[in-house]
């Protein structure tokens, strides 16, 4: 009943040329695919270009990040209507990298969110422990902590377009990714989680991607999963073959 929902994330990666030939080059591998939902989230600067090669195709397309005014003096953001107005119809928010790196909390992320479903996007909200989180049994107080405090005003009637990706940051860029059946737990205790801040029918239209280190080899197994409904994908979507590859694994399933 949830359709896979495949996403690349391609981070600081590609310049405009290269950003439109690899959206070309996907573009073609995965022509024909229906049973497959489909986004690239190049950097910004690539927006509006990849839009023009996927316009009218099965790929759609995402940012990696927004900040929650529509304009004004906030240096260096970019804004909901400015990414509506580049082709976007997904955005990354939460993403353990900005929270590592740029500062993002909980509450910041809840800001995007809110923002975000007031607007047409749809976004993808990225959840996970740290390694060191995972070794002292936390696991589940840390996601539980992010969803609710990030989760906290959202209503029910918007809650079904948020998608979730779970990254454990152990496995974000390692080539070590969670075992399947590391995910589906985790998978299993937010849609628990879900039907316990909404209702059950809420928690099963929700989305839940795995991400990190996903790749052409690993797809199968973790797709296979009952909570696992696609993934966020990094090292593996910058090239058009292992992407379309992970792509395809879904659409057979
Ligand atoms: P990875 O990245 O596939 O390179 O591990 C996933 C992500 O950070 O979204």
């Amino acid at each position: 009943m949830r359709r896979f929902f495949i996403a690349g994330n391609w981070k600081m990666n590609k310049t405009g040329a290269e950003a439109v030939e690899l959206a070309k080059a996907l573009k073609d591998k995965v022509d024909g695919i229906d049973k497959v939902d489909i986004a690239i989230c190049p950097p910004f600067t690539a927006l509006v270009s990849t839009s023009e090669i996927i316009k009218n195709s099965n790929v759609q397309l995402g940012a990696q990040n927004v900040y929650w005014e529509d304009q004004g003096a906030f240096t260096g953001e970019i804004s909901v209507p400015m990414l509506i107005n580049a082709g976007c119809q997904y955005v990354i928010i939460g993403h353990s990298e900005r929270r590592q790196f740029f500062g993002e909390t909980n509450q910041t992320v809840g800001k995007k969110l809110q923002k975000v479903l007031d607007s047409t996007l749809n976004p993808i909200f990225c959840v996970g422990e740290t390694l060191n989180e995972r070794q002292s049994g936390i696991t589940e107080k840390i996601v539980q902590q992010q969803i609710t405090e990030a989760l906290n005003g959202i209503p029910k009637e918007n809650v079904s377009r948020i998608t979730i990706a779970y990254e454990p940051v152990w496995a974000i860029g390692t080539g070590v990714t969670a075992t399947p059946e590391q995910a589906q737990d985790v998978h299993a205790f937010i849609r628990n989680l879900l039907t316990d801040l909404y209702d059950s029918k809420a928690a099963s239209e929700i989305r839940i991607q795995y991400g990190g280190s996903m790749n052409a080899a690993n797809a199968e197994e973790l797709l296979k999963k009952p909570d696992i409904d696609g993934g966020l994908i990094g090292g593996a979507a910058l090239k058009a073959d292992s992407f379309a590859e992970i792509i395809k694994t879904a659409n057979s399933l």
